[in-house]
């Protein structure tokens, strides 16, 4: 089997990276079964803090082709990826491309692919924030429905694809969960198809990465230091969505929200560059407990997220890894697609924030047990 991974924006390396290993060890002293991987990096995001730091960080091979895409409007962006991602399906042809999450790549990739007859595998299918102001919840919604294979990280996720009706091929007609779907189920092929497709609860491929992380890396990082900072006495910051920067009017009620907490404790912000590039234009002040840092590497940022005391976000991956690291987070959006952080009392929209969090007595173990990646190869192997 043949599978070509794209990525381009910085959370799909991480991402990628759960399901690399999960390939690396399918391979490890198969005889038959060998899947050929291929990795294609869109150039999506292409700063060193913003890219190649992640794949030395993980040690991730070297892309087989940089498409060097680039920033640009929306459409440009995402019509060069098609193109792009076109002309290597073409070289390639591959059994199947895995795309992640909801940017312009993902959904460049899945529209290149699917008119080629080329199924897609959507890790991360099936969620939804209501709003379709989002460009990412247009990718997601548009990359779900031509996808072959929908990899759903949460029962949320698998409930909303069940209410936009879809059925799954698997059980009769009713949605395949992980429980009804063994990792190690040799037998039977699938079957799944562009008319046909699957819908399976994986669990979610960014807490395998974690788990992978704390393990690993637990005391490595010596970010406190670098930055002169000690452990739970202060609050991690990252703004960086376009709902939240391109809208004047919104980043300085953001804004006013994080200088009214920086009252209370030290904020350490890594500012995204889409939030540099407006920063200056449009007259928001931080205070000066705000600290900006320059964007940080996987493993920084999860041990400045575990060592705070809250963290505020509108990462949609951050707002996960503070609840796996069980450092209570404040949401700087309207809404979350991550719900059930809400539900366990982990999360908080700001709108409803009262002063700084505290740490709620609920155990957080949704998103799957840490083989979403190991699910999804073997899925894939089951049908090609
Ligand atoms: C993209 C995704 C978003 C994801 C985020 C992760 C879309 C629509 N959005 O947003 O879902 O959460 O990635 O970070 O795909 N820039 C640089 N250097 C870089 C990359 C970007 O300076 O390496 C600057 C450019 O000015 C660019 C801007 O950041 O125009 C925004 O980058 P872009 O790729 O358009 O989207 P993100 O905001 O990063």
């Amino acid at each position: 089997m043949k599978i070509i991974n794209v990525v381009g924006a910085r959370p799909q390396f991480v991402k990628y990276f759960s399901v690399y290993n999960a390939i690396m060890k399918s391979n490890s002293g198969a005889s038959s079964g060998i899947i050929k991987d291929v990795l294609v990096h869109t150039g999506q995001h292409y700063d060193y803090n913003m890219s190649k730091i992640f794949f030395d960080e993980f040690g991730i091979k070297e892309p087989e082709y940089h498409l060097g895409v680039g920033s640009g409007p929306h459409g440009e962006q995402t019509g060069r990826i098609i193109q792009e991602i076109e002309e290597t399906l073409n070289i390639e042809k591959p059994d199947v491309v895995l795309v992640y999450g909801d940017t312009n790549s993902t959904l460049g990739a899945a529209l290149a692919a699917v008119k080629l007859h080329v199924p897609v595998a959507h890790v991360e299918a099936g969620l939804r924030s209501f709003n379709m102001y989002m460009p990412e919840e247009v990718n997601r919604i548009l990359s779900d429905n031509i996808s072959t294979f929908l990899f759903c990280p949460s029962e949320t996720a698998v409930a909303n694809l069940r209410n936009s009706g879809y059925k799954g091929v698997l059980n009769n007609g009713k949605l395949v969960s992980s429980e009804s779907f063994p990792l190690n189920d040799n037998d039977s092929k699938i079957g799944a198809d562009k008319n046909n497709p699957l819908v399976i609860n994986t669990g979610d491929v960014m807490y395998d990465a974690l788990l992978y992380a704390v393990d690993v890396k637990e005391n490595g990082a010596d970010i406190l230091n670098k930055l002169n900072l000690n452990g739970n006495e202060y609050s991690l910051l990252t703004i960086h969505r376009a709902e939240t920067t391109d809208n004047p009017d919104k980043l300085r009620e953001v804004a006013g929200f994080v200088n009214d907490m920086s009252a209370e404790i030290k904020v350490v912000f890594p500012m995204h560059p889409r939030m540099r590039s407006v920063y200056d234009g449009v007259n928001i002040k931080f205070c000066d407990n705000v600290k900006v840092v320059d964007p940080l590497g996987y493993f920084d940022l999860l041990k400045l997220a575990k060592s705070s005391v809250f963290v505020m976000t509108d990462s949609g991956g951050l707002q996960k890894e503070a609840y796996w690291l069980k450092t209570p987070c404040i949401t700087l959006r309207d809404e979350t697609e991550w719900i059930e952080t809400v539900e366990s009392g982990w999360n908080t929209l700001y709108k409803d924030c009262k002063g700084a969090p505290s740490r709620p007595v609920k155990s957080n173990d949704c998103y799957g047990d840490g083989k979403a990646s190991d699910r999804i190869v073997a899925t894939l192997k089951r049908n090609f």
